[in-house]
């Protein structure tokens, strides 16, 4: 068995949108006068837009009706686009380019599985989405990690089977999603966080096509 396809994650893997979330978050909070920190913010990752609002309102012990929630989720993100609207590509996280590069140069697919609606519009402000062989995000996915669907999705629209896939994911819920789907995964960010990951390692910069080949001598790849 092969690797043959890389997905990635795209919020906290190949950007840090994750503190333009919180600015967005945190002025919703605040309007509705709930206290709403950055150590919060955390189980926010990975989480769906509707999901991270019935946190904070759960922080706050409030019950909105349903349709008071949509206005509240599309308050939140008018703000959060104005951010991802400056966006820049100095804001890809570093080491990103270079492995992706890598694994085109190797013939290995790259695509995104993203719970984000947002993320045909970062990956335009950031100048990558060409780079990619297939976008699965919260357009075309409905149900939210640790379903596998988004992964599915991806590996659907490649061609290639999920025991050939390898997810780069940065949150417990992403991690658990692509073992659910049946791929091997590297996790980003804390080992003690994402040790169901079958490697993790703190940020891309980390990782290259020699390490990726070992990864596969290691997790049951021939
Ligand atoms: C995930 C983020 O990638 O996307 C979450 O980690 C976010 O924090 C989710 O809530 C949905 O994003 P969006 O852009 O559709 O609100
Ligand atoms: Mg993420």
């Amino acid at each position: 068995m092969k690797i043959k396809a890389c997905i990635f994650d795209l919020d906290g893997v190949i950007v840090d949108t994750a503190k333009y979330h919180y600015l967005a978050w945190k002025r919703l909070a605040d309007d509705l006068g709930i206290n709403f920190t950055e150590k919060d913010n955390e189980r926010l990752k990975g989480v769906s837009r509707m999901a991270s609002l019935e946190i904070i309102l759960e922080i706050g012990n409030m019950v909105p009706d349903e349709a008071e929630k949509v206005e509240l989720t599309s308050l939140k993100n008018s703000w959060y686009v104005n951010y991802i609207n400056k966006m820049t590509p100095e804001e890809i996280l570093p080491g990103s380019l270079k492995f992706i590069m890598e694994l085109k140069k190797a013939n290995i697919s790259v695509a995104i599985g993203s719970a984000s609606r947002n993320t045909t519009l970062i990956l335009e402000r950031v100048k990558i989405k060409n780079l990619f062989d297939a976008v699965a995000d919260g357009n075309n996915v409905h149900k939210a990690k640790p379903d596998p669907e988004v992964f599915l999705t991806a590996a659907g629209m490649l061609g290639i089977a999920p025991e050939n896939c390898v997810v780069f994911e940065d949150a417990e819920a992403g991690v658990k999603a692509a073992l659910n789907a049946g791929m091997r995964c590297v996790g980003i960010g804390s080992a003690e966080i994402l040790s169901k990951a079958h490697l993790v390692i703190r940020g891309l910069y980390e990782m290259n096509i020699e390490k990726l080949r070992a990864f596969e001598k290691k997790f049951g790849y021939e």
